[in-house]
């Protein structure tokens, strides 16, 4: 019989060593469970495609059935991203250079964490020499309005995969499997 669980200040981490679960449904689970993803940094599991002038994203995953997509967005100097409003949420980490939002009084700096939310309108800048590095995981469509307050674009799970798809049609780039859950 299992012993009871008991309240733990951490996980137990002494052996390197795979255990079997025990598990209710295994059937289930091989039959019906998405196997998670893993894209490596390097440029063969995803190219850092131009994003305008002075920015580059590498996509990391679409999934179109809860319109989420997740990407690193590299704005390689200071920069503007324009004013953008989200209908859905907002999940990204600064892992390089610093970024803003106008809106905002914060700076974020390589591990800061930021969370956005529905009905959010925002213009995000850059102002380090070198930009910034910016993970994002990202649910919903961001519609992008011009300086006269129009909107211009709307960028959801379909623009971001067409944006991938286009790049790597044009250079002959295989696609990834991994990047589609
Ligand atoms: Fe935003």
């Amino acid at each position: 019989m299992n012993k009871p669980e008991v309240k733990m200040t951490a996980p137990p981490s002494q052996e390197r060593k795979i255990v079997n679960v025990p598990e209710l449904f295994p059937d289930l689970i091989a039959k019906h469970a998405h196997p998670g993803r893993f894209v490596h940094y390097d440029e063969k599991d995803s190219p850092w495609v131009p994003f305008g002038e002075n920015a580059a994203i590498k996509h990391l995953l679409f999934d179109t059935r809860h319109n989420i997509y997740s990407n690193i967005l590299w704005m390689k100097g200071p920069a503007v991203v324009g004013t953008h409003k989200h209908r859905g949420y907002v999940v990204m980490m600064c892992l390089e250079g610093s970024v803003h939002y106008l809106e905002y009084d914060w700076l974020a700096t390589p591990g800061c964490f930021i969370y956005e939310t529905p009905g959010e309108a925002h213009t995000l800048v850059t102002d380090h020499p070198e930009g910034c590095k910016l993970f994002g995981w990202m649910q919903g469509p961001n519609e992008f309005y011009d300086p006269e307050g129009n909107l211009v674009m709307t960028a959801d799970v379909w623009w971001f995969m067409d944006h991938y798809e286009s790049y790597c049609r044009e250079h002959g780039i295989p696609l990834n499997p991994e990047l589609y859950l």
